[in-house]
């Protein structure tokens, strides 16, 4: 029987990339499969989400993107919170104050830390991870200077980007494979104990526009269920 368990098995490693999900992209088109890993000291282009810009200097984070195959035994929405789930498996251990905002970052101290990205491509998702490590209280842009944080700066000490990049892909490993093999339940209970939107009352954009609302849960399928101010409870897939 093949194997068709989650595990990367090709790292490829670059001194600078526009963006490692870029290289992943390309790289599905020329016919790559499931399992390759591009790690980069630089981008020149980092992505985020709806367009915004991932601060990619040389040596300060990690720059890492795998190609995996769409899961066909767990809804795809909890892509993205596994991605945030294995990064913060890797922080806690250095930092306090690190927690998940839903639904794919990782916070220290109620800043931003670590996002991910995940894009799919025919019968493939890119999965995308930026983590802020040794970067300098200056030298993120302006706006994101508010929001932005990385490990030297919470904790003062300078993180070995190898090791981390090492851990990472191997948390990652475990958390796939164990979403295939025992399905949501375990991950789910890390995540909602590690959540910090979950009690919060933020704007939300849902189904009839934005409303203030209270995250109460995940779901199964990765969504999360808010309580509106009105009393209604609606689910959301997508951090709007
Ligand atoms: C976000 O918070 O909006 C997601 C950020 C994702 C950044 C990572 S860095 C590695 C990979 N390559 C990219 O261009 N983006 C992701």
């Amino acid at each position: 029987m093949p194997d068709t368990g989650f595990s990367i098995k090709k790292v490829l490693k670059y001194d600078r990339v526009v963006s490692t999900n870029d290289v992943c992209l390309e790289l599905i088109e020329k016919g790559e499969k499931e399992g390759t890993a591009v790690i980069a000291l630089s981008q020149t282009g980092g992505r985020g989400r709806r367009g915004s810009v991932w601060v990619s200097p040389e040596n300060a984070g990690i720059y890492l993107s795998f190609i995996m195959s769409a899961p066909q035994t767990y809804p795809p929405g909890l892509v993205p919170l596994a991605l945030a789930l294995s990064t913060l498996r890797c922080v806690k251990p250095r930092a306090g104050g690190a927690s998940i905002k839903w639904p794919n970052d990782v916070l220290l101290n109620g800043k931003k830390v670590a996002g991910c990205l995940a894009e799919t491509r025919k019968k493939f998702i890119v999965a995308g991870i930026g983590v802020n490590l040794n970067n300098e209280p200056l030298s993120f842009p302006d706006p994101i200077k508010m929001t932005a944080t990385s490990l030297k700066i919470e904790t003062g000490q300078t993180q070995d980007r190898e090791m981390f990049s090492v851990l990472l892909l191997s948390e990652l490993g475990s958390v796939f494979s164990g979403l295939e093999k025992t399905g949501p339940t375990v991950l789910l209970k890390e995540l909602r104990a590690s959540c910090s939107t979950l009690g919060t009352s933020r704007q939300y954009l849902g189904k009839d526009g934005p409303a203030t609302a209270v995250a109460r849960d995940i779901d199964s399928s990765g969504g999360l269920i808010i309580e509106r101010s009105d009393g209604k409870i609606e689910v959301i897939y997508s951090g709007e």
